[in-house]
Protein backbone atom coordinates (compact mmCIF):
# COMPACT_ATOMS: atom_id res chain seq x y z
CA UNK A 1 0.00 0.00 0.00
CA UNK A 2 3.04 2.50 1.50
CA UNK A 3 4.75 1.86 -2.20
CA UNK A 4 2.00 2.14 -4.40
CA UNK A 5 0.86 5.60 -2.56
CA UNK A 6 4.61 6.73 -3.11
CA UNK A 7 5.05 5.27 -6.58
CA UNK A 8 1.87 7.55 -7.59
CA UNK A 9 3.27 10.66 -6.24
CA UNK A 10 6.88 10.75 -7.35
CA UNK A 11 6.50 12.60 -9.93
CA UNK A 12 5.28 15.70 -8.66
CA UNK A 13 7.39 14.49 -4.62
CA UNK A 14 9.93 17.27 -4.68
CA UNK A 15 7.33 19.78 -6.21
CA UNK A 16 5.40 19.30 -3.40
CA UNK A 17 7.40 19.27 -0.90
CA UNK A 18 8.79 22.77 -1.35
CA UNK A 19 5.04 23.76 -1.64
CA UNK A 20 3.68 22.44 1.88
CA UNK A 21 7.07 23.30 3.80
CA UNK A 22 7.37 26.83 2.09
CA UNK A 23 10.85 25.57 1.44
CA UNK A 24 11.61 24.52 4.62
CA UNK A 25 12.12 20.74 3.69
CA UNK A 26 15.39 21.56 2.62
CA UNK A 27 16.50 23.65 5.76
CA UNK A 28 15.81 20.98 7.63
CA UNK A 29 17.42 18.27 6.21
CA UNK A 30 20.34 20.15 6.22
CA UNK A 31 20.30 20.99 9.73
CA UNK A 32 19.97 16.85 10.36
CA UNK A 33 22.83 16.46 8.18
CA UNK A 34 24.95 18.70 10.12
CA UNK A 35 23.69 17.39 13.98
CA UNK A 36 24.75 13.91 12.87
CA UNK A 37 28.26 15.38 11.07
CA UNK A 38 29.39 17.40 14.36
CA UNK A 39 28.35 14.22 16.82
CA UNK A 40 30.64 12.04 14.64
CA UNK A 41 34.26 11.43 15.04
CA UNK A 42 35.79 10.70 11.71
CA UNK A 43 38.57 8.05 11.89
CA UNK A 44 38.27 6.43 8.05
CA UNK A 45 37.40 8.11 5.18
CA UNK A 46 35.53 8.14 3.16
CA UNK A 47 32.59 7.42 5.18
CA UNK A 48 30.29 5.30 4.14
CA UNK A 49 26.66 6.74 4.40
CA UNK A 50 23.27 4.67 3.87
CA UNK A 51 19.51 6.87 3.41
CA UNK A 52 17.24 4.18 4.45
CA UNK A 53 13.75 5.26 2.24
CA UNK A 54 15.71 7.48 0.49
CA UNK A 55 12.87 8.82 -1.70
CA UNK A 56 14.19 10.83 -4.66
CA UNK A 57 17.56 11.28 -3.14
CA UNK A 58 17.43 14.72 -1.30
CA UNK A 59 19.09 13.94 2.10
CA UNK A 60 22.15 12.36 0.03
CA UNK A 61 22.68 15.25 -2.42
CA UNK A 62 22.60 17.34 0.60
CA UNK A 63 24.75 15.19 3.10
CA UNK A 64 27.44 15.30 0.11
CA UNK A 65 27.39 19.11 0.51
CA UNK A 66 27.82 19.05 3.97
CA UNK A 67 30.76 16.46 3.41
CA UNK A 68 32.52 19.09 0.91
CA UNK A 69 32.36 21.55 3.21
CA UNK A 70 34.41 19.51 5.69
CA UNK A 71 36.63 18.06 3.39
CA UNK A 72 35.06 15.04 3.99
CA UNK A 73 34.16 12.38 1.25
CA UNK A 74 30.91 9.78 0.97
CA UNK A 75 30.63 6.66 -0.38
CA UNK A 76 26.36 6.91 -0.82
CA UNK A 77 23.94 4.18 -0.37
CA UNK A 78 20.13 4.56 -0.48
CA UNK A 79 17.30 1.98 -0.19
CA UNK A 80 13.63 2.36 -0.93
CA UNK A 81 10.87 0.26 -1.41
CA UNK A 82 9.09 2.54 -4.37
CA UNK A 83 11.06 1.94 -8.05
CA UNK A 84 9.60 5.26 -8.91
CA UNK A 85 10.90 7.25 -6.20
CA UNK A 86 14.07 5.64 -6.95
CA UNK A 87 13.75 6.10 -10.76
CA UNK A 88 13.81 10.14 -9.98
CA UNK A 89 16.41 9.58 -7.69
CA UNK A 90 18.94 8.05 -10.31
CA UNK A 91 18.66 11.22 -12.48
CA UNK A 92 19.71 13.37 -8.81
CA UNK A 93 22.17 11.00 -7.37
CA UNK A 94 24.06 9.40 -9.61
CA UNK A 95 27.23 9.02 -7.36
CA UNK A 96 24.81 6.92 -5.16
CA UNK A 97 24.29 2.79 -5.12
CA UNK A 98 20.85 2.63 -5.27
CA UNK A 99 18.79 -0.55 -3.94
CA UNK A 100 15.15 -1.65 -4.12
CA UNK A 101 14.15 -3.18 -0.79
CA UNK A 102 12.80 -2.47 2.67
CA UNK A 103 13.57 -1.21 5.85
CA UNK A 104 12.94 -4.35 7.69
CA UNK A 105 14.85 -6.44 5.17
CA UNK A 106 17.88 -4.98 4.30
CA UNK A 107 20.71 -6.35 1.78
CA UNK A 108 23.79 -5.39 3.50
CA UNK A 109 25.65 -6.94 5.45
CA UNK A 110 26.39 -6.43 9.36
CA UNK A 111 28.21 -3.24 10.48
CA UNK A 112 28.84 -1.84 6.88
CA UNK A 113 28.03 1.84 7.52
CA UNK A 114 29.30 5.02 9.55
CA UNK A 115 26.13 6.94 9.16
CA UNK A 116 22.67 5.77 8.87
CA UNK A 117 19.70 8.38 7.92
CA UNK A 118 16.34 8.13 7.67
CA UNK A 119 13.96 11.35 6.57
CA UNK A 120 10.30 11.54 6.78
CA UNK A 121 10.42 7.21 6.16
CA UNK A 122 10.12 5.95 9.92
CA UNK A 123 6.54 6.92 9.72
CA UNK A 124 5.38 4.45 7.19
CA UNK A 125 7.35 1.48 7.68
CA UNK A 126 4.51 -1.09 8.41
CA UNK A 127 7.19 -3.06 11.10
CA UNK A 128 9.09 -0.12 12.80
CA UNK A 129 10.43 -2.58 15.84
CA UNK A 130 12.41 -4.83 12.72
CA UNK A 131 13.44 -1.90 10.50
CA UNK A 132 15.10 -0.70 14.17
CA UNK A 133 16.69 -3.68 14.71
CA UNK A 134 17.72 -3.50 11.05
CA UNK A 135 18.95 -0.04 11.28
CA UNK A 136 20.97 -1.53 14.39
CA UNK A 137 22.55 -4.77 12.01
CA UNK A 138 23.96 -2.35 9.35
CA UNK A 139 25.70 0.17 11.05
CA UNK A 140 28.93 -0.03 12.68
CA UNK A 141 29.38 0.14 16.43
CA UNK A 142 29.49 3.45 17.16
CA UNK A 143 28.42 4.35 13.90
CA UNK A 144 25.65 6.80 14.12
CA UNK A 145 21.93 7.19 13.03
CA UNK A 146 19.44 10.56 12.06
CA UNK A 147 16.00 10.69 12.15
CA UNK A 148 14.42 13.65 10.87
CA UNK A 149 10.36 12.97 11.14
CA UNK A 150 7.11 14.90 11.67
CA UNK A 151 5.40 15.13 14.93
CA UNK A 152 3.06 17.34 17.11
CA UNK A 153 4.78 19.47 19.45
CA UNK A 154 2.47 20.88 22.22
CA UNK A 155 3.30 24.24 22.23
CA UNK A 156 1.34 27.12 20.23
CA UNK A 157 3.77 26.94 17.53
CA UNK A 158 3.39 23.66 17.27
CA UNK A 159 -0.39 23.58 17.31
CA UNK A 160 -0.33 26.36 14.19
CA UNK A 161 1.96 24.30 12.21
CA UNK A 162 -0.42 20.87 12.47
CA UNK A 163 -3.42 22.81 12.38
CA UNK A 164 -1.82 23.93 8.91
CA UNK A 165 -0.62 20.84 8.54
CA UNK A 166 -3.97 18.97 8.70
CA UNK A 167 -6.21 21.39 6.54
CA UNK A 168 -3.67 22.83 4.00
CA UNK A 169 -1.38 20.48 3.07
CA UNK A 170 -3.79 17.70 1.70
CA UNK A 171 -5.40 20.17 -0.62
CA UNK A 172 -1.64 21.22 -1.96
CA UNK A 173 -1.12 17.46 -2.25
CA UNK A 174 -4.53 16.79 -4.39
CA UNK A 175 -3.83 19.99 -6.46
CA UNK A 176 -0.37 19.01 -7.57
CA UNK A 177 -0.07 15.11 -7.52
CA UNK A 178 -4.11 14.42 -8.09
CA UNK A 179 -3.45 12.01 -4.97
CA UNK A 180 -5.08 13.93 -1.72
CA UNK A 181 -5.49 10.72 -0.67
CA UNK A 182 -1.73 10.25 0.07
CA UNK A 183 -1.40 13.38 1.92
CA UNK A 184 -4.26 12.72 4.32
CA UNK A 185 -1.97 9.39 5.17
CA UNK A 186 0.74 11.96 5.40
CA UNK A 187 -1.76 13.64 8.25
CA UNK A 188 -2.76 10.50 10.12
CA UNK A 189 0.38 9.06 10.07
CA UNK A 190 1.89 12.28 12.04
CA UNK A 191 -1.16 11.49 14.56
CA UNK A 192 -0.50 8.31 15.03
CA UNK A 193 2.89 8.46 15.60
CA UNK A 194 4.90 8.72 19.14
CA UNK A 195 6.38 11.70 20.18
CA UNK A 196 10.10 11.60 19.66
CA UNK A 197 10.87 11.25 23.78
CA UNK A 198 8.76 7.71 23.48
CA UNK A 199 10.89 7.34 19.93
CA UNK A 200 14.11 7.85 21.44
CA UNK A 201 13.03 5.23 24.58
CA UNK A 202 12.17 2.72 21.76
CA UNK A 203 15.89 2.77 19.93
CA UNK A 204 17.50 3.19 23.30
CA UNK A 205 15.83 -0.22 24.60
CA UNK A 206 17.41 -1.90 20.95
CA UNK A 207 20.77 -0.85 21.38
CA UNK A 208 21.45 2.78 20.57
CA UNK A 209 22.58 5.73 22.83
CA UNK A 210 20.59 8.93 21.94
CA UNK A 211 23.10 12.05 21.43
CA UNK A 212 20.86 14.74 20.45
CA UNK A 213 16.94 15.49 20.15
CA UNK A 214 15.85 19.16 18.60
CA UNK A 215 13.02 20.42 17.64
CA UNK A 216 12.97 22.58 13.77
CA UNK A 217 10.92 25.93 12.90
CA UNK A 218 7.88 25.42 13.14
CA UNK A 219 8.02 22.55 15.88
CA UNK A 220 6.21 19.97 13.20
CA UNK A 221 9.41 18.46 12.95
CA UNK A 222 12.27 17.01 14.74
CA UNK A 223 15.87 15.45 14.80
CA UNK A 224 17.13 12.81 16.71
CA UNK A 225 20.66 11.43 16.32
CA UNK A 226 21.73 8.48 17.91
CA UNK A 227 24.76 5.98 18.42
CA UNK A 228 24.83 2.20 17.67
CA UNK A 229 26.38 0.43 21.04
C1 LIG B 1 8.02 10.80 2.76
S1 LIG B 1 9.12 9.92 1.71
C2 LIG B 1 10.70 10.51 2.23
C3 LIG B 1 11.73 10.47 1.12
C4 LIG B 1 13.07 11.11 1.42
N1 LIG B 1 13.75 10.48 2.52
C5 LIG B 1 12.96 12.59 1.68
O1 LIG B 1 13.59 13.10 2.61
O2 LIG B 1 12.28 13.27 0.90
C6 LIG B 1 9.06 8.31 2.41
C7 LIG B 1 9.79 7.27 1.58
O3 LIG B 1 9.83 6.05 2.33
C8 LIG B 1 9.71 4.97 1.44
N2 LIG B 1 9.29 3.82 2.26
C9 LIG B 1 8.13 3.66 2.93
N3 LIG B 1 8.14 2.51 3.62
C10 LIG B 1 9.34 1.92 3.38
C11 LIG B 1 9.96 0.72 3.83
N4 LIG B 1 9.34 -0.11 4.67
N5 LIG B 1 11.20 0.44 3.38
C12 LIG B 1 11.85 1.28 2.53
N6 LIG B 1 11.32 2.43 2.07
C13 LIG B 1 10.09 2.75 2.51
C14 LIG B 1 8.69 5.45 0.41
O4 LIG B 1 8.74 4.74 -0.79
C15 LIG B 1 9.13 6.91 0.24
O5 LIG B 1 10.05 7.07 -0.80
Amino acid sequence: MVRELFDSIAKRYDLTNRLISLGLDRLWRRKACEEVLKSLEVRERPLKILDVACGTGDMMLCMRKRLEKRNLSGEFYGLDCSEEMLRIARRKVPFARLSVGTAEEMPYPDGSFDIVSVAFGLRNFSDREKAIEELHRVLKPGGRLVILEFSKNPSLLGKMAWLYTRTVVPIIGKLTTGNGKAYEHLVNSIDAFPSPEELRGEFEERGFRAKGLRWLFPRIAFILVLERH
